[in-house]
């Protein structure tokens, strides 16, 4: 275990990009994790619905039936967030709330976007919207799901019809969260919904996402000419403690695998062909014109990064993940790494020359947090942010593009197939009462933008 100090400040070295007042600092969510109402105004069910109400999917059996109540309480967590001082907000847009089995808008649910859109802009709040995290309507997911090519199409008419119904309010339009962990987490490994376990399906998958982003940016600039577009990646920085050949072609594969199979296909219009031996026959089918499609230009790319994973040849083709021992790990697990966040923010810079700027739209830690005395003294977040954010100013004094940073998460949530366990938020959240919490972290990053905000 390794310790943290217990006075843990706020304050980034005066060189730092972070006093820019144009450098954006916020806060993310995303819907099925803090919504709940899973059945109010006329919502249909999601994958995650059915997914996690099936025993033994989710730590505890936790599924988002109720979670922060953010339905409910959005006017209390506008105003919280607006207290902290951020700039914006990134959230998401639960597509089985907003349109029918029969493809047409449901306006209840979309009136729900558009009171919350309106109460953050009326705060002076920019809104980072995303399409799809994660939460499929389930009747879509009854034909294949993101096996299913159509459902590529069905993705482009709900960008289409949102992005005419909330034109105007939303600076940042992003079609996907995190492709990787819809296609390899629902389709590969099956931890995550709909639970399928077949990394052709996982390829096929991907692909159907890329093409379904692809076809969705031609709406979002159509319909909302202002808005920026672009989408929202995972990545992850992989390394061997094997210094032979193997062990760093071990590596070079994990970071293939997670982050050039989505980045080429943006960003080169091709996958690296070194997929199809790390999965023989798991090539997807692609038609003509799918590659121009996917690779349409973008405004900026979101960069999600949480950990490092420390990799071993498996004796074949792939590769075999190892734990280190004696390094910080999180609630999760996850080891924790700012360097990673460098060392890839550089490389995508030197990699791919069409690199749009990036916003890291994800990043932060799960902690067992506790309020004691009314107080949240979460100080190994706070360490990790300013770590974290030290990376970021190291990239872009490299020359790395990056706008702007969210953190993840402006509130304890619903952690996927961890429930309410793990505790992401810089706010903490009171399940039983629903009570919010300002965790330490909050508050000191509130006064820091104060600070910036008077000089
Ligand atoms: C990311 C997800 C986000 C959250 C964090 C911890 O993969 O996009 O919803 O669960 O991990």
């Amino acid at each position: 275990m390794v310790s943290v100090a217990n006075d843990e400040t706020f304050t980034p070295p005066a060189d730092s990009v972070l006093w820019n007042k144009d450098f954006l600092i916020g806060a993310a969510t995303a819907a099925y994790q803090i919504e709940g109402a899973i059945h109010e105004d006329g919502r249909l069910p999601s994958i995650w619905d059915i997914f996690s109400a099936t025993p033994g999917k989710t730590l505890a059996g936790d599924t988002g039936e109720f979670a922060c109540d953010h339905y409910h309480r959005w006017p209390e967590d506008v105003e919280l967030l607006a207290s902290l001082n951020v700039g914006a907000y990134r959230l998401s847009i639960s597509w089985p709330r907003v349109m029918t089995i029969d493809g047409q808008p449901n306006e209840q649910g979309i009136a729900f976007y558009r009171k919350l859109l309106t109460a953050l802009r009326a705060k002076g709040l920019k809104t980072y919207v995303t399409l799809y995290h994660w939460d499929l309507p389930q009747h879509l997911e009854d034909k294949g799901g993101w096996v299913n090519r159509d459902t590529a199409y069905r993705f482009a008419e709900y960008a289409d019809m949102i992005s005419r119904k909330l034109a105007g309010l939303v600076d940042a339009w992003a079609t996907l969260n995190e492709p990787w962990c819809s296609a390899m987490h629902g389709y590969g490994t099956g931890h995550h919904a709909p639970g399928k376990k077949d990394v052709v399906f996982a390829t096929q998958a991907m692909h159907h996402l890329l093409l379904g982003h692809g076809l969705a940016v031609r709406h979002l600039r159509a319909n909302d000419p202002q808005a920026q577009v672009g989408i929202v990646a995972n990545v992850g920085r992989g390394t061997s403690t094997d210094s032979s050949a193997a062990g760093q072609r071990a590596a070079w594969l994990f970071e293939l695998q997670h982050n050039n199979w989505i980045l080429d296909p943006l960003l080169k219009k091709s996958y690296p062909s070194a997929l199809w031996e790390l999965w023989p026959g798991a090539e997807p089918t692609i038609l003509a014109g799918d590659m121009d499609i996917i690779g349409t230009p973008l405004d900026f790319l979101g960069i999600n990064y949480y950990f490092r994973t420390n990799v071993v040849s498996d004796g074949k083709h792939g590769y075999t993940e190892v734990d280190l021992e004696g390094v910080e790990r999180t609630q999760m697990g996850w080891e924790v790494y700012p360097e990673g966040l460098r060392h890839l923010l550089v490389g995508f810079h030197r990699d791919y020359p069409n690199l749009p700027p990036i916003y890291i739209t994800e990043n932060g830690m799960a902690t067992d947090d506790a309020v004691v005395d009314g107080e949240v003294n979460d100080q190994q977040r706070i360490s990790f942010l300013n770590r974290h954010l030290a990376a970021v100013d190291a990239a872009v004094k490299a020359g790395v593009d990056v706008r702007g940073y969210f953190i993840w998460s402006l509130m304890d949530n619903f952690e996927w197939a961890f429930g309410y366990e793990r505790r992401f938020g810089i706010i903490h959240v009171d399940y039983a009462t629903q009570k919010r919490t300002l965790k330490r972290s909050a508050k000191l990053v509130t006064e820091f933008l104060a600070q910036r905000a008077a000089q």
